[in-house]
């Protein structure tokens, strides 16, 4: 038999993009290639890369530079560029870095292994397609590996909101969803594989409607398989909150209680101005509802600073939300510029002053967390362990809310990835929490 080939992927962005490596992965070890943990021997080099920042996009052109002195070691080295950035920018990539052998859009996946035969001889290779067939039905596995207690699951792609920041929906195309019949069936070859926690992913996962009842009907058949033990979705869209989906949060034992519902900012001028088509008030009715549905919901979001025009008193109102919700976790960006957006367009605010309010939002974001963190103590929580610790016999897995708890186990208890076992908490540091064993 022949040597397999060495594959080296590496991935940025969102975690969409972490499941779409997995599965090209899985497409190329088809092809004969095997996934390995650093580019130097590897005979294949795959950027799937994140455009929505000005920072993130040109990391790929560094990370790229890197590569140069491969190459040149050994000329049939194949150099691919797949993600929002080969989507938004296709060709210009092979000009700016003429050792990039293969660019491909995150709706042309499938193609890969064409593609890549197509690079044979020094020839170039391109799709950026939004082709009408589904990427992940074209995408072959390779016989079923064993795989850890967590995975995700793309369920939609794609987004029609057009905030107008935001590139998103130049880059995935139009809100697009899979048949729910498929990923029932992706789900449980994931549970046979060792998996007990999914999260459902997609740019807009609670548009969801593959399923007659969307996401919540999806969320509720997918509850029926056994040996799945929680569910998540990320990311959601407050407009996109139906009646069904905040019933699911109260009745569905399986759906953890934790939910990213970004809101970007708390100012109705900004949020009218980014094109987000709510109010901060209906905003607060919406988590109002969740939390009378799941009282103990811990809520996290993504925030903007400095977008076009936010003056000190919109950034307060944001402050204010901020206050008044109370987040377990969240995210936070300096505004970015982004070619082809209408907020491109707008005055800008200076960079000084949208350094000053991120550090103020992380500074209260950062509060909050561990206020929260720390009220965790002295209670019950179920933990899904994931991995080793640093410590002898320490594992370390995540809480319902999603914190890492941190539990070292009695000699004759050893605990395996994939355990689900109850906790109560005894301490709370910066990053995570501990606790100790009461029960399987
Ligand atoms: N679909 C999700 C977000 C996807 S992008 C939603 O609507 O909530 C992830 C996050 O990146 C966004 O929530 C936003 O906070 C941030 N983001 C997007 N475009 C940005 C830009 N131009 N500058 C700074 N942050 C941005
Ligand atoms: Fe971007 Fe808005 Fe779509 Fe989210 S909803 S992906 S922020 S355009
Ligand atoms: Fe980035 Fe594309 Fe995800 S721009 S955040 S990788 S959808």
């Amino acid at each position: 038999m022949s040597q397999p080939k060495k594959l080296f992927i590496k991935t940025y962005g969102c975690q969409m993009n972490v499941y779409d490596s997995e599965r090209m992965a899985e497409a190329m070890g088809g092809q004969g290639y095997e996934t390995v943990d650093s580019p130097d021997d590897a005979d294949m080099i795959l950027l799937n890369t994140c455009h929505i920042r000005e920072k993130a996009a040109e990391k790929v052109y560094s990370e790229l530079g890197r590569y140069k002195g491969l190459k040149a070691e050994k000329p049939d080295l194949k150099i691919g560029v797949a993600g929002c950035v080969a989507q938004a920018e296709g060709e210009e990539i092979m000009r700016r870095q003429p050792m990039v052998d293969l660019v491909v859009g995150p709706q042309s996946y499938h193609r890969l292994p064409e593609l890549t035969a197509r690079t044979h001889n020094g020839a170039k290779a391109i799709d950026t397609d939004f082709p009408e067939e589904d990427k992940f039905e074209h995408l072959k596995s390779r016989p079923k590996a064993k795989r850890g207690p967590t995975a995700f699951l793309t369920v939609q792609e794609g987004c029609d909101k057009f905030c107008a920041f935001c590139v998103v929906p130049y880059t995935r195309g139009a809100e697009v969803s899979r048949p729910a019949q498929r990923i029932m069936t992706e789900a449980r070859d994931l549970v046979e594989r060792g998996v007990r926690e999914i999260t459902l992913l997609g740019q807009n996962v609670n548009a969801y409607h593959g399923h007659d009842t969307g996401l919540a009907g999806l969320i509720r058949e997918l509850s029926t398989i056994d040996g799945l033990e929680r569910i998540r979705f990320t990311t959601s869209h407050p407009n996109d909150m139906d009646d069904a989906l905040i019933a699911a949060h109260g009745e569905c034992e399986k759906l953890m209680p934790y939910l990213h519902l970004p809101v970007q900012s708390g100012s109705d001028k900004i949020l009218k101005r980014m094109n987000r088509s709510h109010t901060r008030d209906q905003y607060f009715a919406l988590i109002e509802r969740l939390r009378a549905a799941r009282p103990d919901l811990h809520m996290s979001g993504d925030f903007i600073v400095g977008f076009p025009e936010e003056t000190e008193e919109d950034f307060r109102d944001t402050l204010d939300l901020i206050e008044q919700v109370k987040y377990g976790s969240a995210f936070s960006f300096k505004y970015s510029e982004r070619p082809g957006t209408p907020a491109a367009e707008r005055p800008q605010v200076p960079e000084d002053e949208k350094d000053d309010r991120l550090q103020r939002l992380q500074a209260l974001l950062k509060r909050q967390q561990q206020d929260l963190q720390d009220a965790m103590v002295g209670r019950e929580v179920s933990v899904l362990f994931e991995r080793a610790g640093r410590l002898p016999g320490q594992m370390v897995g995540k809480s319902e809310y999603l914190h890492a708890v941190h539990v070292t186990a009695p000699e004759n208890q050893a605990i395996q990835p994939g355990d689900l076992l109850k906790v109560r908490i005894e301490s709370s540091g910066p990053n995570s929490l501990s606790g100790v064993l009461i029960g399987r």
